[in-house]
C-alpha cells in the first residue's frame, strides 16, 4: 500500500481532521475572522483562511483545485449584498457559485461541502457560527476522497 493510500484510509471517521478552505473578502469577512479571533471567540483551528480583495476574485477553479489539493470543505465569505466594496462583486460571486453547487454534484462531489456565507466586519459571532456549522457539515459527510488527487500530501 503507497503512503498516499495508507494516509487517506487511515482518516477514518473516529480521527478526521476535516480541512476547511475559507476564501475571505479582504474587507468584511477577513475583518470579522479578525474580529472573531481578537474577540477569543471559537472556531476550528482547522480552518484555513485565504485573504482575497473581493469574493468575486474566487475563480470556481480555486474551489475545484482546493478540494483537488485536500480540503474536505470550502466556504467563500463576503460582504453582504449591497455593501461590496466594489459595489457589485458579491452579486457576481451569488450567481457563479450557484452554479457552482450543479457543477460539484455534477462531479459526484456533496455539493454540501461548499458554501457561500456574508459575513460583515463587526459579525465575529457569525464568522465562528459559520466555520463551526461548515466543519460540522464536513464531519458528517467524511473525508473528501471523490475530487482529492492522491499526489497530493497534506
Ligand atoms: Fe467584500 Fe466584494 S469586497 S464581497
Amino acid at each position: 500500500m503507497s503512503l498516499e493510500n495508507k494516509q487517506i484510509s487511515s482518516e477514518n471517521t473516529s480521527n478526521f481532521k476535516p480541512l476547511i478552505v475559507a476564501f475571505c473578502c479582504n474587507w468584511c469577512s477577513y475583518a470579522g475572522a479578525d474580529l472573531a479571533g481578537t474577540s477569543r471567540l471559537n472556531y476550528p483551528a482547522n480552518v484555513k483562511i485565504i485573504k482575497v480583495p473581493c469574493s468575486c476574485r474566487v475563480n470556481p477553479n480555486f474551489v475545484l483545485r482546493a478540494f483537488q489539493r485536500g480540503a474536505d470543505g470550502v466556504v467563500i465569505a463576503g460582504c453582504h449584498p449591497g455593501d461590496c466594496h466594489y459595489t457589485s462583486g458579491n452579486y457576481y460571486t451569488r450567481r457563479r457559485f450557484t452554479l457552482m453547487k450543479n457543477l460539484l454534484e455534477y462531479v459526484g462531489l456533496e455539493p454540501e461541502r461548499f458554501k457561500v456565507d456574508w459575513i460583515s466586519a463587526g459579525e465575529g459571532n457569525k464568522f465562528a457560527a459559520v466555520m463551526n456549522e461548515a466543519l460540522e457539515q464536513v464531519h458528517k459527510l467524511g473525508p473528501n476522497r471523490k475530487l482529492r488527487d492522491a499526489r497530493w500530501k497534506r
